[in-house]
């Protein structure tokens, strides 16, 4: 049994997010979280919202509310949704927390007792009307490179270059719309990342095993020295987490919070030890994230979407190595990194400003998790990107969930019913078709683990998927329907050996289709744990007199007028 430390990327608290933003993140790492629960390993599944920076209190502000305010009930809001999907996090946290707050200051301390925290005097736009600095976002203007003229202070969206506010040319406030500005001097902190390129290209050339998008993202960060240039790591905000150096006061930086970027992945540490808190029996934070205090033995696997690899492979490592200069803090560093190409919507972009795309609150009141949890996975964009269509959508659901898992478990359940009343019939024995049969399904499982563990989730789930197809087959050709009249104890034997099999689906499925999974189980009376080593045990499982149910129809079909309906209704948003 092993320790796994699972993290989702952390989703910014401003808004729903959409169907591409869980496929990216949240949604693999909980098919793997389940997946490793359930082959009995100690398994602690962290997320949170990420809720500093600009654009939450830029959203606050749109919503007419404090930001501290917006972000609680944002947080539940999301929470809400993330329960709705079956996201089994062992705690969904908040960056806000007091103990991301002392986790960060503490980090920053130890970072400037190393000699990697510099103080560098800047040049930052200052609104007069405002009375207030205008960091990144709180600045727009002219872009100097394409002209384009609501560019943001610290990005331009149309030629994606990175800006500067000071950069912009026309500058205005994004508060107030005022132009009258002017530029001030101001002291802020910078992480001298650049010091430790050396330290952490040996730690990147050590993963040798790690996906190359993983890989290729962090060394052309690395040799570019794009990515490696020393980071501001503090802002002229309100909202956010106060500068001080361990629990000190920093002079000079009264006033002062991190940015975002800075404290969002302290935070995985943090929601673990949000966790702790309120688990006295957990034994602490420690033990996950500190390798002298625990953590020796732990495996901790992120996942995220592309764009958020250059923070997971350089800064917070830089953050994590930088606070252990003196080697008496020895932080867990991740052991692997899943990273994700993007799912497009229609052919286009799914966007969070334009209300393109299917959002996760739309998603679960049109259909149940499942559906999406399935289709999603089967179609994850792991080796390139990849794109959700409502005719895929309906495919999907169809041929896969429908036709061959739902199908199998209702042919199976109504001719059990209909023909032996509410228990499992005595009679007959499994012969050389089960047998065969219980060979390619073990071989079937073996490809399925190989494909989970190696968090191939595409793979997995077309390993998974013909593991289903397999019971149908066996279904057609054994027909007891067929075989009822002139021989009833092959009848007998054949719906015997379905039904286990259903309950090996159920068990198999679970990290893809948890609620699936749970209704089939409930209806064979059988809820469980755990996870088939052999088929033929396993398939053994339910005798003769065992009581079933028949459930509900588990997945209902899309025909062509609802698939219509729904491309007409998002039609709209594009
Ligand atoms: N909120 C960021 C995003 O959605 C991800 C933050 S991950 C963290 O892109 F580690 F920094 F928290
Ligand atoms: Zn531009």
């Amino acid at each position: 049994m092993a320790r796994i430390l699972i993290t989702s990327a952390l989703p910014y608290i401003n808004g729903i997010k959409h169907l591409g933003n869980l496929v990216g993140s949240q949604l693999p790492a909980d098919v793997y979280a389940r997946y490793m629960r359930a082959r009995g390993h100690e398994v602690l599944f962290i997320c949170a919202t990420d809720e500093h920076g600009t654009p939450a209190e830029l959203a606050a502000a749109a919503a007419g509310e404090p930001v501290a305010e917006y972000c609680a009930r944002l947080w539940t809001v999301q929470k809400e949704i993330a329960d709705g999907f079956g996201l089994s996090f062992d705690h969904f946290g908040r960056s806000s927390s007091p103990q991301n707050h002392r986790l960060t200051q503490h980090f920053a301390g130890r970072l400037a007792d190393a000699g990697l925290i510099a103080e560098v005097a800047e040049k930052q736009v200052y609104s007069r009307a405002d009375g207030r600095f205008l960091p990144d976002r709180y600045i727009t203007g002219t872009c100097p490179n394409c002209g384009y003229e609501r560019a943001r202070g610290d990005q331009c969206e149309n030629c994606t270059k990175q800006l500067d506010p000071t950069d912009l040319i026309n500058p205005r406030s994004a508060i107030s719309g005022s132009t009258d500005l002017e530029v001030r001097e101001t002291k802020h902190l910078y992480l001298r990342q650049s010091l430790m390129r050396d330290k952490l290209r040996d730690w990147i050339d050590s993963k040798t095993d790690w996906p190359v998008l993983t890989t290729s993202i962090a060394r052309k960060w690395l040799d570019d020295g794009e990515g490696l240039q020393d980071r501001g790591i503090t802002r002229d905000l309100d909202w956010g987490i106060p500068v001080q150096r361990g629990t000190e006061p920093w002079p000079g930086m009264e006033g002062k919070v991190f940015y975002v970027w800075f404290d969002a992945p302290i935070e995985y540490i943090g929601a673990t030890a949000e966790w702790a808190d309120a688990h006295p029996d957990s034994g602490g934070w420690e033990r996950w994230w500190r390798e002298d205090g625990g953590a020796e033995d732990v495996r901790y696997v992120q996942f995220m979407g592309k764009d958020n690899v250059p923070f997971h492979t350089l800064s917070f490592p830089a953050t994590l190595l930088g606070a252990n200069a003196d080697g008496a803090e020895t932080w867990k560093l991740v052991d692997y990194i899943k990273s994700f190409n993007y799912l497009n919507y229609e052919g286009g972009k799914f966007s969070t400003s334009e209300g393109r795309g299917v959002f996760m609150d739309q998603a679960l009141e049109i259909l149940p998790a499942d559906y999406w949890r399935w289709w999603l996975m089967s179609n994850v964009p792991e080796g390139s990107d990849s794109n959700f269509t409502w005719e895929s959508f309906q495919a999907g659901v169809n041929k896969d969930l429908a036709d061959v898992l739902g199908n199998f478990v209702s042919r199976v359940t109504k001719f059990a019913r209909a023909r032996f009343g509410d228990t499992l019939p005595e009679g007959g024995d499994y012969g050389p078709q089960e047998l065969a049969l219980i060979e390619d399904l073990q071989r079937g499982l073996v490809g399925y683990q190989a494909m989970m563990d190696g968090m191939a989730f595409r793979r997995a789930s077309q390993e998974l998927r013909q593991i289903w197809v397999l019971g149908n087959e066996y279904l057609q050709s054994a027909a007891p329907w067929a075989a009822f009249k002139a021989d009833p104890d092959r009848a007998a034997a054949t719906v015997r050996f379905a039904f286990n099999l259903i309950r090996l689906y159920a068990i198999l499925s679970r990290p893809f289709l948890p609620e699936a999974a749970a209704r089939m189980l409930a209806a064979l009376g059988h809820p469980e744990d755990g996870w088939p080593t052999d088929v033929a045990e396993a398939i053994a499982t339910l005798g003769p007199g065992h009581r079933f149910e028949v459930p509900e129809v588990l997945f209902a079909k899309i025909d062509d007028a609802r698939r219509i309906e729904l491309e007409g209704r998002f039609a709209g948003a594009a």
